[in-house]
């Protein structure tokens, strides 16, 4: 059913071809070759009578509908399947079209219920409308024959309901999961009268492969598929553009509004990231933000034993300022510190490092992108000069051969998995390169050329070996490396790598990839035409995660397969805003822009703009604070929006860092695991309630738009102004715009950005100013940002986390579609009836070897502690690897993580802890502690009535 505001043409557009002109009733109109006559009529400003088609799917040519006369051509062909042609004449309207449309109205109105009324498309019923257009008065056959009006109803999907009853079998949903979704979940059972939708093999939506993205209930032009919350709240009269605040893939959305409540949120046809597509977290998964465990009033309390005590904003902001200015008086500058939020606006995230590098005085400031993609960062900036992707998302539509190295899309970036997914139906080859089987290994109609199912830990083994058969087999761009790359670097690295020792063969027995795969993938990435490379947190939290990047980028270059559409090398930013949080400064030792605290010039641009002096050595980062907290050095921390007690490693050892601290402040929305060890509570902002902007994996900087008042009266950024205000460093920002205009004016990769322009062109990606004004969608074309392109040689050196008698077997970590991260908003959603917990995937011979079955409790003991998990028997993970997610706090995977880390940037190492695992009846001593206090927490907690509703 369409959006309030979108206009359907009709059929897709065409990109590229040459113009062609014809008439349409007598209107000329100019369009390029390809456009079919119902899309070139709507662009004369005719809107054809339709029902199969949307602007959305390739035209199918079924319901009739469209039927339009053509000088010269036999019948009345149907104007969603006929292509224009040059000097065309085509009649859309006469009394013989209207009598044909009539008579197929008719057809269709025959067997629907008419209730329109009740019905919740009333008023925006596609059905309803073309019975108008076509000038429908009576339907000659009758309501009395056979007909579909007792189909039982399906409403097995927490989110949207199936009334079979209102079915004109358009087939637009079996499209939109098949060429959208990519899923394949639904057909057209039965023929002729009898034909009717079915999910998979007869299951209800629920029960079927169904990932729940909402493609086809978008696409269904009737009420037989509509959301549950639109059939409770009826149609909405006001939307807003804005951007999905779960992952990197940053799909924009119009939230379709009734006043200040959300009826229901539909991905944007001109979403530069997602093209009107999304999955099931951000069309669905919104209502965390009225949760009833929602704190909407500031708190305090002089220590965790205490309960918690509701107070005004002016306390709660004198009270957090009064005790960071009494430990740094008492223990030094240094002693305090923030963390920025990745789930926060750019803005937000730069006023918070702005209040620690201004207001504290020092450079204490990271963020959670340490312990996920600071290898990108520092792996990128080193051989191509830009800390960032080098393409949009667009640019897979060009690849000829895809390398997916440690990520898992079809689950982390659902909608780019897609977008992916289509292009691999259209014939690109695919390499997978994971531990484990993920689902692009093989699905309905894409299946990998090669999975290199390598043990973790060991990127950089096959890595090299990818790239030994590269230069040894002659495989190199000669030409691009000669002209774009440093060339004493790149002998050394070629001599490195076509040593033996990094050959398949030899690596074979590290890897446990065989060598013929490995060199078969090799041929395959080094002779595509295009070859991009797609990685995720599989590459980066390891001990040499920063030398894997590396890798890649090298294998990119020798290739010669960067700076133009199709290519690349690809991070999959995991949290919303990770890109934007690296992008505005957030680590200790860089301001915004990625410039080094020590460079003498950058400083002193901010020390005018900010009128104070700053530290020009770099501060502490997350696992340094840890540190010094222990040590008694490190006091006081302000959090916002990351929930480091449950993300970050070695849960235990972050504890008792917060514990030892005498003044924790959590800016956040629910009372999650690190706030439980906070002194002071700031109830913060969804991004439902506030302006700004989010930046995803491919530098796109897409708006963020209020739709609501935030419930605590506060959006974040104001939260941060009031602190920096009472802690004696003022900031008087009226609106976020003018925190963009800041930072536009101090930082040269965003001079050109401003909310004007974002309103303006939709989106837009750095670098973005006078070389650039419209963005930059590829880096890297015809120079790389640092000159020439460097190779570093990335020696493979084994992680200390081995395996032996008492740890058998590795555990490595990922991500589930209907959870996300922390599972702080997921999991107060229906979301939970797809994933209500984490379990741990175990190989049937290593199960059977410990007695363990489907199901059963297992405990899970590594170097640094012990957790209980439910098991799930599969042969998705090789024999000796075990993997777990980690969306639910009380699974303590973080419990069981080491605290080893990327020689480079501390990036933990969560993806190689050696375990062993065996059947148990009962939770680990953690998780009795953990269980034990929780429910003290939140007897804390309860005495404070400050949630949204309760
Ligand atoms: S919700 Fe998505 S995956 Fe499920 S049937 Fe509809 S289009 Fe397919
Ligand atoms: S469910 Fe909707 S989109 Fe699918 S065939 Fe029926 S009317 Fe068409
Ligand atoms: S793919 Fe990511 S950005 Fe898009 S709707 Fe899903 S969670 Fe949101
Ligand atoms: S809209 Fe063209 S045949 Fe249905």
């Amino acid at each position: 059913m369409y959006s309030i505001v979108e206009k359907d043409l009709g059929t897709p557009p065409v990109a590229g071809a040459s113009a062609v002109t014809l008439t349409i009733d007598g209107v000329e109109v100019t369009v390029p070759q390809g456009t079919s006559v119902m899309r070139a009529a709507a662009i004369a400003g005719t809107m054809i009578p339709k029902l199969c088609a949307t602007d959305q799917l390739e035209p199918f040519g079924s319901c009739r509908l469209c039927l339009v006369q053509i000088e010269g051509m036999k019948g009345l062909p149907a104007s969603c399947t006929t292509p224009v042609a040059p000097g065309m004449k085509v009649t859309t309207q006469n009394e013989r079209l209207a009598n044909v449309r009539r008579g197929v109205m008719e057809l269709y109105i025959s067997d629907h219920p008419l209730d329109c009324l009740t019905c919740p498309a009333n008023g925006h019923c596609e059905l309803q409308d073309m019975a108008g257009a076509v000038g429908l008065r009576e339907v000659r056959y009758g309501y009395a024959g056979a007909n579909h009006l007792d189909a039982k109803k399906d409403t097995s999907n927490p989110y949207f309901t199936f009334d079979p009853a209102k079915c004109i079998v358009c087939s637009r949903c079996v499209r939109a999961c098949e060429e959208q979704q990519g899923t394949f979940a639904l057909t057209i059972e039965g023929r002729g009268f009898e034909s009717q939708v079915a999910a998979s093999q007869g299951e209800s939506f629920f029960d079927s492969e169904c990932v729940s993205c909402g493609a086809c209930v978008q696409a269904c032009p009737t009420a037989t598929l509509s959301e549950n919350s639109l059939i409770a709240q009826g149609q909405a009269e006001h939307s807003v553009v804005t951007t999905c605040a779960y992952c990197g893939v940053g799909c924009s959305f119009r939230a379709e509004m009734r006043g200040e409540e959300i009826v229901r949120m539909v991905p944007n046809k001109d979403g530069h990231a997602n093209h009107g597509h999304s999955c099931v977290k951000g069309r669905f998964a919104i209502g965390y933000a009225t949760h009833p465990d929602r704190i909407v009033k500031p708190m305090i309390r002089a220590k965790i034993s205490e309960p918690w005590r509701e107070v005004t904003w002016e306390e709660a902001i004198a009270h957090a300022a009064s005790e960071l200015k009494r430990i740094q008086a008492k223990y030094g500058r240094d002693s305090i510190g923030g963390i920025t939020s990745s789930r926060c606006t750019n803005e937000e995230t730069y006023v918070v490092q702005k209040l620690v590098r201004a207001g504290f005085g020092n450079n204490n400031v990271d963020t959670c992108a340490r312990v996920c993609h600071s290898p990108t960062g520092y792996g990128l900036k080193s051989t191509l000069g830009e800390s960032a992707g080098t393409q949009n998302f667009d640019s897979v539509m060009k690849a000829d051969v895809i390398l997916v190295i440690g990520a898992n899309p079809t689950d982390g970036h659902p909608v780019f998995a897609s977008q992916m997914k289509r292009r691999l139906r259209q014939g690109a080859k695919l390499i997978v390169a994971d531990p484990r089987r993920i689902d692009l290994v093989r699905m309905p109609h894409v299946a990998a050329e090669q999975h290199l199912a390598l043990r973790p830990g060991t990127n950089v083994a096959l890595l090299n070996s990818l790239a030994h058969v590269v230069v040894t087999e002659g495989l190199v761009d000669e030409e691009f490396v000669r002209s774009r790359c440093e060339l004493p670097a790149f002998e050394n690295w070629r001599r490195f790598v076509a040593e033996e020792r990094n050959s398949p063969e030899a690596m074979e027995s590290v890897t446990g990839v065989p060598a013929g795969a490995v060199r078969a993938a090799a041929r395959l990435y080094a002779n595509a035409g295009n070859a991009a490379i797609y990685y995720g947190l599989g590459v980066t939290e390891h001990s040499q995660g920063s030398t894997a990047v590396m890798a890649i980028a090298n294998l990119a270059m020798a290739t010669g397969n960067l700076g133009r559409e199709g290519v690349g090398v690809n991070p999959l930013r995991g949290q919303n805003n990770v890109q934007g949080s690296c992008d505005m400064g957030s680590f200790p030792h860089e301001f915004p822009g990625y410039r080094h605290v020590g460079d003498d010039a950058v400083r002193a641009s901010f020390e005018r703009d900010w009128g104070v002096r700053l530290q020009n050595e770099p501060g502490l980062r997350i696992p340094n604070m840890f540190e010094a907290a222990l040590d008694g050095e490190f006091k006081g921390l302000y959090v916002e929006g990351e929930d480091i007690a449950q993300s970050d490693p070695d849960t235990q050892h972050v504890t008792a860092a917060l514990t030892a601290m005498e003044c924790v402040i959590v800016q956040d929305l629910f009372l999650n695991e690190t706030a439980k060890y906070a002194h002071v509570f700031l109830p913060g902002s969804t991004f439902l309630e506030k302006d700004g902007t989010f930046t995803n994996a491919e530098r796109r900087v897409s708006p963020v738009r209020k739709v609501m008042e935030p419930k605590s009266g506060y959006a974040d950024w104001q939260i941060t102004q009031l602190l920096a205000n009472a802690m004696g460093y003022p900031m008087h920002y009226a609106h976020p715009s003018e925190i963009m205009d800041e930072i536009a004016r101090l930082t040269p990769t965003f001079a050109g950005m401003s909310f004007a322009k974002l309103d303006r062109l939709g989106s837009v990606q750095w670098p973005c100013n006078d070389a650039h004004p419209q963005g930059t969608p590829t880096m890297h074309v015809g120079e790389f940002v640092r000159g020439k392109g460097r190779f570093l040689v990335t020696e493979y050196v084994a992680t200390s986390e081995k395996v032996n008698q008492k740890y058998p077997l590795l555990l490595t970590t990922g991500r589930i579609l209907s959870q996300y991260n922390v599972g702080a908003q997921t999991r107060r959603t229906p979301n939970n009836r797809w994933h209500d917990e984490d379990r741990l995937e175990i190989h049937p011979q290593d199960a059977e070897e410990r007695g363990i079955a489907e199901h059963d409790w297992v405990g899970v003991a590594s170097r640094a502690g012990e957790t209980v998990l439910r098991a799930t028997v599969t042969d998705r993970v090789q024999p000796g690897v075990v993997y777990t997610t980690f969306h639910f706090p009380e699974s303590g995977a973080n419990v069981i993580t080491t605290d080893n880390s990327d020689w480079a940037t501390n990036c933990p190492e969560y993806k190689v802890t050696a375990v062993q695992v065996t059947h148990v009846n009962q939770p680990s001593e953690w998780q009795r502690r953990f269980r034990e206090f929780r429910e003290n927490q939140e007897t804390l907690l309860r005495g404070a009535a400050v949630f949204v509703a309760k």
